[in-house]
């Protein structure tokens, strides 16, 4: 049985009762439509210490006639994984993908009188969408209407059957771990549909229980959409009734609501955990960005619209990235990044999102470009306009498999400790030192992981630390005991006790795991540990006492 429960402070996932979490990678959009090419990319992962891959299922090549069905491509595929003894998440592009229809059957993009388009310049089923308003130019953009029943139905029926094939194929083995339902939802261009059926949806009252529901969740409203809410009237049309934010609202609703109808007719059938993930609005106005999707703003809208979605996922190329985890867990959603970006951070964030988040699932996209120059796609994503030097260079990709393959080798411990105060992390990205008054980085505070009796304070830059991307998790096994893992930080351990303000080690040992069990390797003591280091990725025990 594959769930989503409470374990301490967080939502973990569990197969038949164990927490797991998803050392994960995406893989280019086109790559899993052909088992023959995946071969390659499933020993890289592999190699690479991947537990999962998340892989596009697409509705154009599941049914390409109404009402016949081909599962053959997902079959060979689960077969892959189980030869690997690796997990899939298949990525369902139905109606939506990136906020349009590219990945609908041909039989559905062709008859638009069955299945409309979303129009975002009146009358218009394909219109230039600008990018940003202070560039003149805009992209041609089209896509199924949100409102639309027909669309939503066919897609349900189809992904149902996508399900049954799963459950049939796959409800003993539990390969597949969980469905991505779409893929980036929302509209671009406008911040509502503006056909004449819309316009009308839009002058009609706003569904009572809706309303009364939002009104219920002011608690964790961002600010401006809580004071829609809170001054809206009982009753009226959606601008009378929200104002400013109506078109947002108006959108994300009926987003949801379609989301919810392909969703829960899959999950009727096999209960899988359902997904779905986000362009990021990036802080742009509705329009900029897929409006209506799934951006954190209005997680409380899809909460009472999309009850059978058990998780919000974000696709994080910006170089905000702490900021980004924060908004997607502050309401207690588990962290879930289906796409990062592949640059040097990219195995820091590994250690980062396990230890500090007890992330479910942390997953670069395109891994296999991983050490690759960054094409030109891969730079406008996350290379322009960045300060930061490690931001624009690719991850070094024996590192990123060092990384993946040490933090694959201590799972069961770090999912163990999953929702408790005993796993926790710091890493250069999120937590610089605070600089001296002089500005001198050997004066520089470190920041500090706290445990009951010690405290271990981790810096990011100094002698024999050369990268500054690195990363530390801290996974406590007792008072006086722990494991260390991570790479390009410097360790000082100190006592947390006003009573016994000092501490000794007694052991450090370098070592390494296998499914759990540890070996340990040299023995440290001397200069190694007057200062303790992990420069390339390692793992350390150590063992100490307070006085
Ligand atoms: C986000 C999408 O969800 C992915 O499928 C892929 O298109 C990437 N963008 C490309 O960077």
């Amino acid at each position: 049985m594959i769930r989503i429960e409470n374990k301490g402070n967080k939502r973990v996932l569990t197969v038949d009762g164990t927490p797991f979490f998803l050392l994960a990678g995406e893989v280019h959009n086109s790559d899993s439509s052909s088992p023959a090419y995946m071969e390659k990319i499933w020993d890289l992962a592999d190699s690479m210490g991947m537990n999962t891959l998340l892989l596009p299922v697409s509705w154009e090549m599941t049914e390409p006639e109404e009402g016949h069905f081909d599962f053959s491509v997902p079959e060979k595929l689960i077969s892959q994984a189980r030869a690997r003894g690796m997990h899939i998440v298949f990525l369902w592009f139905g109606s939506w993908k990136n906020a349009e229809c590219m990945y609908a059957p041909a039989w559905v993009k062709q008859d638009l009188r069955r299945f409309p388009r979303a129009q975002i310049e009146k009358g218009k089923d394909k219109a230039d969408r600008r990018i940003s308003p202070s560039l003149p130019v805009g992209v041609p953009y089209t896509t199924l209407s949100y409102l639309a029943e027909e669309t939503a139905r066919a897609d349900a029926r189809a992904f149902a059957a996508f399900m049954k094939f799963l459950r049939d194929a796959d409800g003993q083995e539990q390969t597949v771990l969980a469905v991505q339902v779409e893929n980036e939802t929302g509209l671009l261009g406008a911040g509502r549909e503006v056909s004449d059926a819309a316009d009308a949806a839009f002058a009609s009252p706003v569904p009572a229980d809706f309303l009364a529901y939002l009104k219920g969740h002011t608690d964790t409203m961002v600010d401006d959409l809580r004071a829609a809410v809170e001054n809206a009237p009982d009753c009226g049309a959606w601008p009378q009734v929200f104002g400013d934010a109506a078109e947002e609202i108006f959108s994300a609703y009926h987003v949801s609501r379609f989301v919810e109808t392909v969703a829960s007719a899959g999950k009727a059938v096999y209960s899988l955990p359902m997904a779905v993930n986000c362009w990021l609005d990036k802080g742009g106005a509705p329009g900029t960005y897929p409006t209506g999707g799934p951006v954190s703003r209005v997680h409380e809208i899809w909460d009472c619209c999309a009850p059978s979605i058990d998780v919000y996922c974000p696709d994080i190329y910006v170089p905000q990235f702490k900021e980004v985890c924060d908004e997607y867990t502050r309401r207690g959603n588990p962290l879930f990044i289906p796409e990062a970006a592949t640059h040097s951070y990219c195995a820091s964030r590994m250690i980062y999102t396990v230890g500090h988040y007890h992330a479910m699932c942390y997953s670069p996209f395109g891994f296999d470009d991983i050490g690759k120059p960054f094409t030109a796609i891969q730079g406008f994503l996350f290379g322009m306009d960045v300060t930061d030097p490690a931001l624009k260079t690719p991850q070094d990709l024996s590192e990123y498999r060092e990384v993946g393959r040490m933090i694959r080798s201590m799972a069961p411990l770090l999912a163990e400790a999953y929702g408790s105060g005993r796993l926790q992390a710091l890493s250069a990205e999120t937590d610089p030192a605070i600089p001296g008054a002089d500005r001198s980085p050997y004066l520089a505070k470190p920041a500090s992981m706290v445990f009951d009796r010690f405290c271990v304070s981790v810096s990011f830059q100094g002698p024999g630390i050369s990268a500054g991307n690195g990363a530390c998790l801290c996974l406590q096994v007792n008072e006086q005991e722990c494991y260390l893992a991570g790479k390009g930080c410097g360790i000082i351990f100190r006592s947390a006790l006003e009573t016994q303000p000092n501490l000794d080690f007694l052991l450090v040992e370098e070592g390494t795991f296998t499914d759990g069990k540890w070996h340990p390797g040299r023995r440290l003591n001397g200069d190694e540990t007057a200062r303790l280091a992990l420069e390339a990725p390692g793992i350390l025990h150590v063992r100490f006492f307070t006085y």
